[in-house]
């Protein structure tokens, strides 16, 4: 049985100019297909599913409005069996959070949310094109409070052109006041096809690497001073409040993948589904694939892809998944980017900055 379930709810009230998630604006009609198609999805792999956590991914979930949602999520009730559920997430925009939707996540079972606060500073909300202050975001932290949610993490974006460390530093300092389970912080990336991509193309906005590298080390410090274990590069979390589904993915489970682009990985096997929203609802519907990729995962490939994961948690490898590659390994030891425990290799503070080289040895 297949104990992780992501769904891919592709609908955003705005378009933040840095991000290449695949996402749309919610106009009705597409999004009342939309469910139809995915619970139609739901029901083809049903038989297969016993999920143990379910991430609600975006895109931004919460832009549903309460009689969508509740409509979801009826239907996933009745199709699929949730007697399991031990971590129930949604992706939630502060923009978006309102009590009566508040109150039918959490009577629907959903028992974890994931808020992108970004930042507390306004002006760099601004810069980011969010359409939230920060006071609506404390305000939406608040409200889910009330509504019952035990377990709130926060995403963060650091690298922000014009950030300065003290801005970091206060963003950081307000987040620990809330006390939030858990929280993401995420350097700045420039992708493709955005338009932060376009303006850094046009030397209009440039990445500094050395501030970065000093925001990381924050992070590290104040969080770690709050008692929040840094449990994957960008990821911390009280005691016992890891993302148990995240993890999933890091530590080589299968998962299964709903919804536009969605990928999937069950026993070796990986697909990816069509990602045009339009496409991936009228196909589905029809009884057609909705797969645009898929391959074999040989067992070499497998086993690199786990080690490149668990080295970027604070499990890390073992010696003994880490054999296939010692020497590389000990040439990156030799330059400060990896250290041994009794039984294990882990990244250093240096190899935390560098981890996609570091992950590049494994394949
Ligand atoms: C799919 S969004 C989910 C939340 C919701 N859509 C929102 O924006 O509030 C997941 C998170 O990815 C992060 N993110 C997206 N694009 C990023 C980028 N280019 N660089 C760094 N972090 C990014 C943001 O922190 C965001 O909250
Ligand atoms: S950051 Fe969130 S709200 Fe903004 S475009 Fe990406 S998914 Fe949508």
């Amino acid at each position: 049985m297949i104990e992780h379930l992501y769904i891919h709810i592709p609908f955003c009230p705005n378009i933040c100019p840095y991000c290449a998630f695949y996402k749309e604006s919610a106009g009705r009609e597409r999004v009342e297909l939309f469910i139809d198609a995915l619970l139609y999805e739901a029901k083809r792999h049903a038989s297969a599913l016993l999920p143990k956590t379910i991430f609600f991914g975006g895109g931004t979930p919460s832009a549903l409005s309460f009689s969508q949602m509740e409509r979801l999520l009826e239907g996933l009730h009745n199709t699929l069996n949730l007697s399991a559920i031990e971590e129930w997430t949604i992706e939630m925009n502060p923009a978006t959070v309102a009590t009566d939707k508040a109150r039918l996540l959490y009577d629907a079972g959903i028992n974890r949310i994931s808020m992108g606060v970004q930042s507390w500073d306004n002006t760099l909300l601004k810069t980011l094109g969010r359409m939230h202050s920060s006071e609506k975001a404390e305000e939406s932290f608040y409200l889910l409070r009330n509504a019952g949610f035990k377990n709130i993490s926060i995403d963060l974006i650091f690298g922000i052109p014009n950030q300065s460390l003290i801005a970091w530093k206060k963003t950081l300092e307000k987040t620990v006041c809330l006390s939030p389970e858990h929280l993401s912080a995420y350097g700045l990336t420039y992708e493709e096809g955005t338009e932060f991509f376009r303006l850094r193309s046009r030397g209009i906005m440039k990445e500094n690497t050395h501030l970065e590298a000093e925001q990381f080390e924050l992070a590290e410090e104040i969080l770690g001073n709050a008692g929040y274990q840094h449990y994957e590069i960008s990821n911390y979390a009280k005691n016992n409040y890891e993302s148990k589904h995240n993890l999933s993915y890091w530590l080589g489970s299968d998962y299964l993948g709903l919804g536009p682009s969605a990928f999937s990985t069950v026993q070796g096997h990986r697909w990816q589904n069509v990602s045009e929203t339009g496409r991936y609802s009228s196909s589905t519907i029809e009884g057609k694939t909705v797969r645009d990729f898929e391959e074999e995962l040989s067992p070499s490939l497998l086993a690199s892809e786990r080690a490149a994961f668990g080295l970027r948690t604070n499990q890390g490898l073992d010696f003994e998944h880490a054999r296939p590659w010692h020497q590389a390994m000990v040439e990156m030891e030799q330059h400060g980017l990896l250290y041994r425990t009794e039984d294990r290799w882990l990244l250093t503070r240096k190899g935390f900055l560098l981890a996609d080289t570091v992950g590049e040895i494994f394949f």
